[in-house]
Order: structure tokens, then C-alpha cells, then sequence
């Protein structure tokens, strides 16, 4: 796949969305001034860590695939956190923590035509050496916060590349999912639950049970911590 290294940028997906003639590229970028994470919040975005945005084209594929394009980018990105020594754990769905803390965010933009999907931006954003706001410190670690030591951002860049080039599986995905039949907290548009997670199914929904009934969560906000 075509590979494009920028220093700045405002959002590597939306340059993606600006120069796309149909052909699939990786672009990644040292800082972006205008990062945005999900729920259309922003996604501070320093030098030091690595935003990374996959552009993929599809032909015949089923909208129910996009499941399989998030998980192949979490595991991916889990693999190479491995590489340094780290031990990551996956938040439904699609972030990424290590210690608890968020170490790795994911911005996923779909296109649809029907019933089938056409494109697909998925974006990563990973600390590596970057400072953390301070409001976020509780909340957020980095590479260099868990291992004490500055890694090379190429190193990690060359490595996720190779790893977003692989396909991987729901099994793959639940590996890095220590939290089954534990209480979570579930923050949804009309409100918060406590639950307990069973697993992801293979739809990619997230399956509960609270009083006694089983659900199928295909969003909300999952908390670990309660
Ligand atoms: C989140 O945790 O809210 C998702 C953050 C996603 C950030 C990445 S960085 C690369 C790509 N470009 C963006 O503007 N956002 C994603």
C-alpha cells in the first residue's frame, strides 16, 4: 500500500477525505493541528506521538465487514505495543489502555453505498513520547510513561504499518480483553448503566447482561472502572 509521511496536518483522515482518487494509502503525521477524536471531540495531537490514518477502498463488501476493519486496527496496534514490552487491554470497542490509562485512541470513517461499504478511514492516534495534558493524566499514559524511556516514533510508526497490513479476527481481538464478567459502567445517549460484560459477539456488539436480561450494545461509552 501506497505510504505518505507528513509533519503537520490538520487531520490525517481529512487530508485523507482531500486527495482521495479512489487508490488505498497510509498517511501518517509527527503533529496535527486540528486531530479529531470521536463524538466529534477534538484529539490533541503533539509531536512525539503518532497519528496514523488508513484509507482502504471496497468493491463488494458487505457493511457488516466493518467490524473486521476495526478489530484488524486495535489488534494491530496492540501487537505493537507488545513489541515494546507493554501489556495492552482493549476497551469496547476500539480503544486501546495500558495501566488502565488510554494509551490509544481510534477514529473509524466509514462510506456506504447500501448496503455494502465503499471506503473506510480508520484513524489512529497512539502516545508515544508525547506529553499528556494535565487533565488527562489520570486518564491517559503514553509509551514513554509506561517504559520510562523515549522510543523511537519511527520505530513504532514502521512497525504498526506492517502490523495494519495484516488481517486479524474477532479471537485475536477478545485476547486482549481481560474484563469479561466484570461490572461496567455503559454511558449511553439516555443515560448511564452498570452491567456486567459477557463478550463482543460476532457482529462486533458488546453483550451485557443487567437485571437479569442479556443485551446487545452496538454503542455507548464503556467504562471499566466502576
Ligand atoms: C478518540 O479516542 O476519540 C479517537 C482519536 C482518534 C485520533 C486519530 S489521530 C489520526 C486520525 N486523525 C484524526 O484527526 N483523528 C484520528
Amino acid at each position: 500500500m501506497k505510504i505518505l509521511e507528513l509533519e503537520e496536518i490538520d487531520s490525517t483522515n481529512d487530508y485523507c477525505k482531500r486527495i482521495d482518487c479512489g487508490e488505498d494509502i497510509i498517511v501518517t503525521a509527527h503533529k496535527q493541528t486540528a486531530g479529531k477524536g470521536t463524538k466529534g471531540r477534538s484529539f490533541v495531537s503533539e509531536d512525539g506521538g503518532l497519528y496514523v490514518s488508513v484509507m482502504r477502498h471496497f468493491a463488494e463488501t458487505e457493511s457488516v465487514e466493518t467490524f473486521k476493519i476495526m478489530i484488524s486496527a486495535c489488534v494491530a496496534v496492540c501487537h505493537t505495543l507488545e513489541s515494546f514490552g507493554l501489556k495492552p487491554v482493549i476497551r469496547w470497542a476500539n480503544d486501546v489502555l495500558v495501566d488502565g490509562k488510554k494509551i490509544c485512541g481510534t477514529l473509524i470513517e466509514n462510506t456506504f453505498f447500501g448496503s455494502k461499504i465503499t471506503r473506510s478511514i480508520v484513524g489512529i492516534g497512539l502516545n508515544v513520547n508525547n506529553e499528556l495534558p494535565e487533565e488527562l493524566s489520570e486518564i491517559a499514559t503514553s509509551i514513554r510513561r509506561v517504559t520510562k524511556t523515549s522510543i523511537s516514533v519511527r520505530e513504532v510508526r514502521n512497525l504498526l504499518i506492517k502490523n495494519l497490513q495484516n488481517d486479524y479476527d474477532i479471537s485475536d481481538y477478545k485476547k486482549y480483553i481481560n474484563w469479561f464478567g466484570q461490572k461496567v459502567l455503559l454511558k449511553r445517549s439516555d443515560g448511564e448503566y452498570s452491567a456486567t460484560a459477557l463478550d463482543v459477539d460476532n457482529e462486533g456488539r458488546l453483550v451485557c447482561e443487567a437485571d437479569g436480561k442479556i443485551q446487545y450494545i452496538s454503542s455507548a461509552e464503556v467504562s471499566l472502572k466502576i
